[in-house]
């Protein structure tokens, strides 16, 4: 009898196929979302499941999932996993880092120049018919070239965003919880700053940290009223990592010029405050949908789940085990 696993959200149809060569699947193709009961029913008898960033395991799930070994998460992202509570239970953890460094960085310039140069505000209003004359001043922005790029989170997405600054000219500041070793700082040409000093002198801000509980609200009421009047603000990490309520007021109030927001507090909900305010672009966490990349991702989930179950090339060892730690079951 072929191992039991999970596909806790709807996947490219191969990804199923490739599984069930293994396995015997149970999948999600409605894409219906499930209560943490509810995939807890569906845990029960499985040994693996993939996930999203939108499915928690935690010590609630995982006592209910007693035959679990391996929970791989289709993100590089994984504050939906608690870790310690996985590697207490015997369960692997995986994520699928890397493959969407670069489609995640383009993303970040997307959001970036959308937000300074005031795509989406300026296209909204020309689709309500308001374009009647031109003016010299319509939808004035700030410039992205010459000028000074701060990112806080200096990992490989960081990295990738930065390396991309220098076909604009910008000088590039970043703050990380540990500086990075010169040859990266040289190659990205990035001068590490303090947290502080990075607000109050940048003139585009992008987010690119992850979340956890130290990095909760890294930008609040404080850290915006540090940043220049003229800044933009970037949060391609996670909903959390920006306090939205207070960020919402601080767009409203113009003492930043504009966000562009791909992650939010409490998503798909987004706070009303940020769909209030014009000076906002709002994309559903589509950083890394590119459609190569998507299936670069579904697939190293595939392979860590293979071979955390002890399948494939890599049997036992899944490419990108976070818990190393983690004693077997
Ligand atoms: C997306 O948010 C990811 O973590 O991969």
């Amino acid at each position: 009898m072929k191992p039991k696993v999970l596909v806790a959200r709807a996947v490219f149809p191969e990804v199923v196929e490739r599984l069930a060569q293994y396995f015997e699947v149970e999948s999600n193709p409605r894409d219906e979302i499930w209560s943490p009961a509810e995939l807890v029913a569906r845990l029960h008898d499985k040994l693996g499941v993939i996930t999203t960033a939108s499915e928690r395991i935690d010590a609630d799930v995982l006592a209910g999932a007693p035959n679990l070994r391996a929970a791989c998460n289709m993100a590089v992202g994984y504050n939906n996993f608690d870790v310690p509570a996985m590697s207490a239970a015997g369960v692997m953890a995986t994520n699928t880092p890397d493959v969407l460094n670069e489609t995640t960085a383009d993303f970040g310039w997307a959001l970036l120049m959308a937000t300074a140069r005031r795509i989406t505000e300026s296209e909204r209003w020309l689709r309500a018919g308001h374009w009647q004359k031109w003016a010299y001043d319509m939808f004035l922005g700030a410039d992205i070239h010459g000028a000074t790029l701060g990112i806080i989170g200096m990992g490989r997405i960081g990295q990738a965003l930065a390396r991309r600054a220098s076909g604009f000219d910008m000088q590039v500041l970043y703050h990380n919880r540990s500086r990075v070793p010169e040859t990266i700082e040289q190659a990205c040409k990035a001068c590490y700053v303090g947290k502080e000093d990075l607000l109050r002198q940048a003139d585009h801000v992008i987010l690119v940290l992850p979340y956890t509980a130290a990095s909760h609200h890294t930008i609040g009421e404080a850290e915006l009223a540090l940043m220049k009047p003229t800044a933009t603000l970037v949060n391609l990490a996670r909903g959390g990592i920006v306090d939205d309520a207070a960020l919402a007021r601080a767009l409203r109030d113009k003492r930043i010029a504009a966000a562009g927001l791909d992650v939010f507090e409490g998503e798909p909900a987004v706070h009303p405050g940020l769909l209030e305010v014009p000076n906002v672009v709002l994309t559903p966490h589509i950083a890394s949908a590119s459609e190569a990349t998507r299936r670069a991702m579904a697939n190293l989930a595939t392979d860590n789940l293979i071979a955390a179950l002890g399948f494939g090339p890599n049997a036992g060892k899944p490419p990108c085990l976070l818990n190393p730690q983690v004693k077997q079951k």
